[in-house]
């Protein structure tokens, strides 16, 4: 299937559904609601929204399972985007350019970027847990909220990050280097496949495989972004390429080597794929999507 035309439209999607979803810059928030909406309009490829949407697909591909996953979809790029913002400060990787433009707190300084994250996180819960956003049976909306709530929380993606703050500079095994990956982007991806797999009402063994799906190529995507930390450009990532190195921090360049990194990806494509074995062609998308990942050039 012709993965940048599905990339496309789904992005699509998801951006008008955000642009309707997101508050509105008046009255007396304006300028936090302001900073939010830069961060999360200035771009960004929008991958773990469309996860979710092409988990959902995968399942069930009505079009109520369809409208149903939007929002949610929208909650996770809002998650992700707080990320970021914070992931940039000066305290964390001190970075001065995202999406091709200047990081959230060089314009708008740092107490408004971390409040900009802040804002976007409980925004995320706001939309997850608002029934006018999605039509969704209460069991499943509070499944959806607790596994975004673990994935994005200390044992996830906040855990992860903390771990990662903690080991740079320092010497690490391939077990913590792995969990710190697992965590800091593998949790949030995960969660991303696995709610599309709930709001489409999947069985536990699709849930299942779904779920492993999301580990596989949530820790590829970390050991792309690893690569192409070293490999790419500024001008390619629209982030600052070497800021590992600048900060030190442990990866599996660092660790393995590009070669060896590269096969390491690519292997977790393989077992992602192999495990959508039971799904038919509506896990196309899934399945290009995993590839997309490793060859991806930002
Ligand atoms: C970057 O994520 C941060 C990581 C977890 C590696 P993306 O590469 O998905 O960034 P955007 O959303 O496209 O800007
Ligand atoms: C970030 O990892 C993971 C997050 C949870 C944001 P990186 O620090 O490698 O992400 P980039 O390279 O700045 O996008
Ligand atoms: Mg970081
Ligand atoms: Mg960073
Ligand atoms: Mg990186």
């Amino acid at each position: 299937m012709e993965i940048t035309t599905y990339l496309n439209e789904q992005r699509q999607r998801v951006e008008d559904r955000l642009a309707a979803l997101m508050l509105d810059p008046v009255g007396a928030f304006a300028q936090h609601i302001e900073s939010m909406r830069y961060s999360l309009f200035v771009g960004g490829k929008r991958i773990r929204p469309i996860l979710c949407l092409a988990a959902a697909e995968a399942v069930n591909n009505n079009e109520q399972t369809r409208q149903c996953a939007l929002p949610v979809a929208c909650a996770l790029e809002c998650i992700h985007t707080y990320s970021l913002i914070h992931d940039d400060l000066p305290a964390m990787d001190d970075d001065d350019l995202r999406r091709g433009k200047p990081t959230n707190h060089t314009i708008f300084g740092e107490a408004a970027a971390i409040l900009a994250g802040d804002g976007l996180l409980t925004f995320a819960f706001d939309l997850l847990s608002s029934p006018v956003s999605a039509a969704l049976a209460d069991p499943v909306r509070l499944r959806l909220i607790q596994t975004v709530a673990r994935a994005a929380g200390s044992l996830g993606m906040v855990g992860g990050q903390s771990l990662d703050m903690i080991y740079a500079g320092k010497q690490v095994g391939y077990e913590v280097l792995r969990s710190i990956h697992r965590s800091k982007t593998g949790a949030l991806i995960t969660a991303s496949v696995t709610c599309g797999a709930l709001v489409a009402g999947a069985s536990e063994e699709q849930e299942e495989a779904l779920k492993t799906y999301g580990d596989h190529i949530g820790l590829a995507f970390q050991i792309v972004d690893d690569l192409l930390d070293v490999e790419a450009t500024t001008e390619q990532l629209g982030k600052p390429a070497g800021s590992d190195i600048k900060s030190d921090k442990v990866t599996y360049p660092s660790l393995f080597g590009r070669e060896t990194s590269r096969t390491m990806a690519r292997e977790a494509v393989q077992e992602a794929i192999a495990a959508l074995a039971a799904f038919n062609h509506q896990a196309e998308p899934l399945r290009a999507l995993a590839n997309y990942i490793v060859n991806r050039k930002k």
